[in-house]
């Protein structure tokens, strides 16, 4: 086990040395106090570990998986099962447009009839998918049917924004409504599986696949988990409709080493627990079916062969019943990993560790049974995995159901109220970055309608193929109106100028004039500048430089240097290093990928039919050398804000701010708001109550208030924040950390008491004996509208 559980010892080996009788009395009272805190700890972890498993609720939050009445079923069969065809139901191929290195195998018929696949991925057509059914369900000995699985990660046909931009929402219930509409879409051609939600937390920008998750926080990528997986799996997992969920990649994949995609991963116990577990925990609470296992290697253990965290914390602690995929070929790659000389052994770390089903590798196919017959794998273990397969099929109502109605594919795609929801979620996933006022004292945005003559310039104007973001499912570019087009219908087309400028990674000299002699001619230009969603963006997709590529800087400065009032619009799959734009552009909007709705939705925030209400999921850096960066970082000993401190000997750098350019949770409106100081229900909490509070007691710990006044022209939509802090506890906490948040709509002038109840566990750590309890601590709370403002109010959590 790469993490030792300190249950059978109170001592950790991090503990402070005290010395002296004094020190000595201390450590007795401190280790009486350990003791205490880990008992109820314990106690605490299994009886949630425990509820997870018997309360009769789990078969419903399962999304059926766990219904007792499929049980007899999948005995029924299983008893019926020969050896390969057991291991048949854990092997999984890709027989579409590949999604990684190779392929596996192609004689999929074949195998098929014989019983040897479970699983199909990349089939996007009612009758493919339809074709290879009927070979499992007709010619194979047991007719069990197969599970077709696809990436739809943001949207089927009708694209949404990218991840991020769905989290940069912080709306759950318009995440939800997304993901149900993909559900429906995507249900439509045979696929009941997707791979999503992504739910890895992202630190560091330069990692492509930042694009493809809800960024760096805990309990935001918990909320948002959670309400992926009800919304692809719907209320009934058997309903035609409904498509399991899968909660990658598991665990730790986003904090590889210098944010180079595949890379090794360290990370402690705490933070492991703390930061990087949450997400999936959520997704299992949600009743997530299936679970991706990662390519990274985790403290010298791939993720795809850690027994630890796949067995221990998963199947274990959190009662995890679903399947547990491998990621593409992850099985095979345990030998460039290092800890595999032949595949056989390969599967057999991979099987024996809790990977239940092989992704395109084909190392259970070719070794899982002889490994089963030379007793190095055991058989209850091979048929526990396929029981955990089975079982998805039957929740899945495939066995029932194992065909899709080809005449009703078509009308189930793209939808208008499918077209009107991408849109609402990509008005609220824009987050307005900057927008300073103007010699005469407005700010630039929103566009006054009378404004004559736009230009719109930049690469990304009419990329219709970058707005449908890094996975597009079956999105069309002609599906996308763009900035341009959607431009030219609201002024007309004779008040719409446009030049290119540049490509996203080339350009030459005449474009460039062009679009300076163009911007001339308007009254406004709006710059549309950033990443190409493809190649830039999402997996094998990391840089080492964030800021714009290609002649793009150049295009940006020589147009400001026109002296035209300039919008920049950037669209990316992360935040891009734009010192100089923050410096002199007046306006800047960060729209991500927006989806099919992009052109539209973004015309009526720019021309203020709709007030920009995102907030930043990710913390913006300043310079590439400032990443990994995020905001629930730990003081250290020389906290460079220290007040009279030494300037000289404190965590800093020589030449750039430690501070974000803007702060995780970040965002303006075309309004103001104004926050109240921040109320707290108690000065005092007593750590035994929230620890019994933690067993299942009171579940109300705090409540903490703040009025919140829109002090502005027009109605708006402002994300309130809660944080916390903890400081004296065993383990250091962060400076700051999510514990709240609350989507409020205020008209002009209205005021609104927010109030947040604070849980037992909202004051929990992972403590110094890796036991989830709550400790003495001083306590600081902010509601606050980003992580790096608001008024603080302290109380104390006593023994
Ligand atoms: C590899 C990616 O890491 C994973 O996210 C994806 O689901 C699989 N390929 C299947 O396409």
């Amino acid at each position: 086990m790469p993490y030792p559980c300190l249950n059978c010892s109170l001592i950790s080996p991090l503990r402070p040395v005290v010395r002296g009788v004094n020190g000595a009395r201390k450590f007795l009272g401190f280790l009486l106090l350990a003791c205490a805190v880990f008992l109820i700890a314990s106690a605490g972890a299994q009886t949630r570990a425990a509820a997870s498993l018997q309360d009769p609720s789990a078969s419903v939050i399962h999304g059926g998986i766990s219904d007792p009445s499929i049980v007899p079923k999948v005995e029924a069969l299983l008893r019926k099962m020969t050896l390969e065809e057991k291991v048949g139901q854990l092997v999984q191929y890709s027989a579409g447009q590949p999604t990684g290195p190779g392929t596996g195998r192609t004689d999929y018929k074949d195998m098929i009839g014989k019983g040897q696949i479970g699983a199909l991925f990349n089939i996007t057509k009612a009758r493919d998918s339809n074709a290879f059914q009927r070979i499992a369900v007709e010619q194979s000995r047991l007719h069990v049917p197969l599970l077709f699985g696809l990436d739809v990660i943001h949207g089927f046909r009708t694209e949404f924004p990218i991840p991020l931009g769905l989290a940069s929402t912080w709306n759950p219930a318009l995440v939800e409504k997304a993901a149900r509409v993909a559900a429906r879409e995507a249900s439509a051609t045979g696929i009941r599986w997707t791979f999503s939600p992504m739910v890895d937390i992202a630190r560091d920008a330069r990692w492509g696949r930042m694009a493809e998750g809800a960024g760096e926080d805990p309990f935001l990528g918990s909320a948002m988990a959670a309400a992926y997986v009800r919304g692809y799996q719907g209320a009934h997992l058997d309903s035609p409709d409904s498509i399991a969920a899968c909660a990658k990649h598991y665990v730790g994949y986003g904090a590889a080493e210098g944010g180079r995609d595949y890379n090794t991963t360290e990370i402690s116990e705490p933070t492991l627990r703390q930061i990087y577990l949450p997400p999936f925990h959520s997704a299992v609470n949600a009743g997530t079916a299936t679970i991706m296992s990662g390519f990274n290697a985790l403290n010298g253990i791939p993720a795809s062969a850690n027994a630890f965290t796949l067995k221990q914390i998963l199947r274990k602690e959190w009662g995890f019943q679903g399947i547990v995929d491998s990621d593409w070929t992850s099985v095979a790659e345990l030998i460039p990993h290092g800890i595999a000389n032949d595949g056989a052994t390969a599967a057999r770390k991979a099987f024996t560790a809790g990977v239940d089903m092989d992704m395109v590798s084909s190392l259970y196919h070719d070794h899982l049974a002889q490994l089963v017959k030379t007793g190095q794998v055991s058989e209850t273990e091979l048929d526990e995995a396929v029981r955990r397969v089975l079982r998805v099929k039957f929740a899945l109502g495939l066995f029932e159901h194992p065909y899709v109605d080809e005449t009703k594919e078509d009308a189930a795609m793209l939808r208008p109220e499918y077209r009107q929801l991408a849109g609402d979620a990509a008005e609220q996933s824009f987050v307005l970055l900057k927008n300073s006022a103007r010699p005469g004292g407005a700010p630039l945005l929103p566009v006054s309608k009378n404004i004559g003559k736009v230009a719109v310039i930049g690469p990304l104007a009419n990329d219709s193929d970058s707005m449908l973001g890094s996975w597009a499912g079956l999105g069309r570019s002609e599906d996308v109106t763009s900035l341009h087009a959607g431009l030219v219908s609201h002024l007309g087309k004779e008040n719409v100028l446009h030049a290119k400028g540049a490509g996203i990674s080339e350009g030459s000299d005449p474009e460039m004039a062009d679009a300076i002699a163009t911007s001339r001619q308007a009254d406004l230009v709006i710059l549309t500048l950033g990443e190409n969603a493809g190649e830039m963006t999402g997996e094998a997709a990391s840089r080492s430089k964030l800021g714009l590529p290609g002649r793009q800087q150049e295009l940006l400065e020589k147009i400001v240097a026109t002296g035209k009032p300039v919008v920049l619009v950037l669209f990316s799959g992360r935040p891009l290093t734009l010192p100089w734009a923050f410096e002199n552009v007046p306006a800047v909007l960060a729209a991500w990928f927006p989806g099919v709705q992009a052109g539209p939705t973004l015309v009526r925030t720019l021309f203020g039919e709709s007030n920009p209400s995102g907030k930043l999921v990710v913390s913006w850096p300043r310079s590439v050398g400032q990443e990994p960066l995020y905001y629930n970082a730990l003081s250290t000993g020389r906290p460079a804000n220290q007040q009279n401190g030494d300037p000289k000997f404190v965590s800093r750098y020589l030449d750039e701010q430690n501070s974000p350019q803007f702060p995780f949770g970040y965002g303006l409106s075309y309004t103001s708001f104004r926050y109240g100081p921040t109320e707290i229900g108690s000065k005092q909490l007593k750590a035994s109550n929230l620890n019994a509070g933690l067993r299942g007691g009171n579940n109300a710990a705090l409540t903490v208030t703040a009025s919140v006044t829109n002090t502005g022209q027009r109605a708006g939509e402002e994300v309130v924040q809660l944080y916390i802090r903890l400081q004296g506890t065993s383990v250091a906490q962060p400076v700051r950390a999510l514990k709240g948040f609350e989507r409020v709509s205020l008209a002009a002038g209205e005021t609104k008491n927010i109030r947040f109840t604070l849980s037992p566990d909202a004051f929990a750590i992972w403590n110094d004996h890796n036991q989830f309890a709550v400790e003495p601590a001083r306590v600081t709370v902010w509601v606050s509208p980003d992580s790096a403002q608001g008024s603080p109010a302290e109380l104390e959590v006593v023994p």
